[in-house]
């Protein structure tokens, strides 16, 4: 069976790469699903956040990446896709998810399962690993090695500072 992971994933984190070796844990063919939201302000581009990915899921069998535009449940029917794996941390997160499932249901009659973070990663967000790179900060405990070093040859340390005024 085919699911789709999808997301932004500007930057892929410990947290994301957990939920992906779930999904292929009981999935035999997992989908990363690499769109944009419009309403985020992105560190990297489309290809690069694919590139990272592609990287960073090298080593969990039945894992593809690839980019999603349009909705994602024209995404789903394109590659007989009829579920979508989600990370769920807050409630937060839930009450928006719950909300995507039902018209992702109604709309493309396709399926939600939703994975609880694991612990470790309970409260990490990609908002949160942007806002401490855009001013230098060490994200390194929080995303892997290829993507700390990306974030460190991308972001021009004292930047934001400047720019705060
Ligand atoms: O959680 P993220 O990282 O902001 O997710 C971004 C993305 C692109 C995966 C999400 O916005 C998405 O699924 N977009 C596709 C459009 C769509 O199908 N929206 C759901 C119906 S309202």
């Amino acid at each position: 069976m085919t699911a789709i992971c999808p997301g932004s994933f500007d930057p892929v984190t410990h947290g994301h790469l957990d939920i992906i070796r779930r999904a292929a844990a009981l999935f035999s063919d997992v989908i990363v699903a690499v769109g944009r939201n419009s309403a985020k302000n992105y560190l990297f581009d489309t290809d690069e956040r694919i590139e990272l990915l592609r990287a960073a899921t090298a080593d969990i069998l039945g894992v593809r990446v690839l980019a999603l535009h349009g909705l994602l449940v024209d995404f789903a029917a394109v590659h007989g896709a009829s579920v979508v794996v989600k990370g769920i941390r807050f409630a937060s997160d839930f009450d928006f998810e719950l909300q995507m499932a039902h018209i992702n249901g109604i709309v493309g009659g396709i399926e939600t399962v939703m994975l609880p973070a694991s612990s470790a990663w309970s409260t990490l967000s990609s908002t949160m690993i942007r806002e401490v790179a855009s001013y230098g900060g060490d994200v390194s405990s929080f995303v892997p090695a290829l993507v700390a070093e990306r974030i460190a040859a991308t972001v021009t340390p004292g930047a934001k500072e400047r720019n705060d005024g």
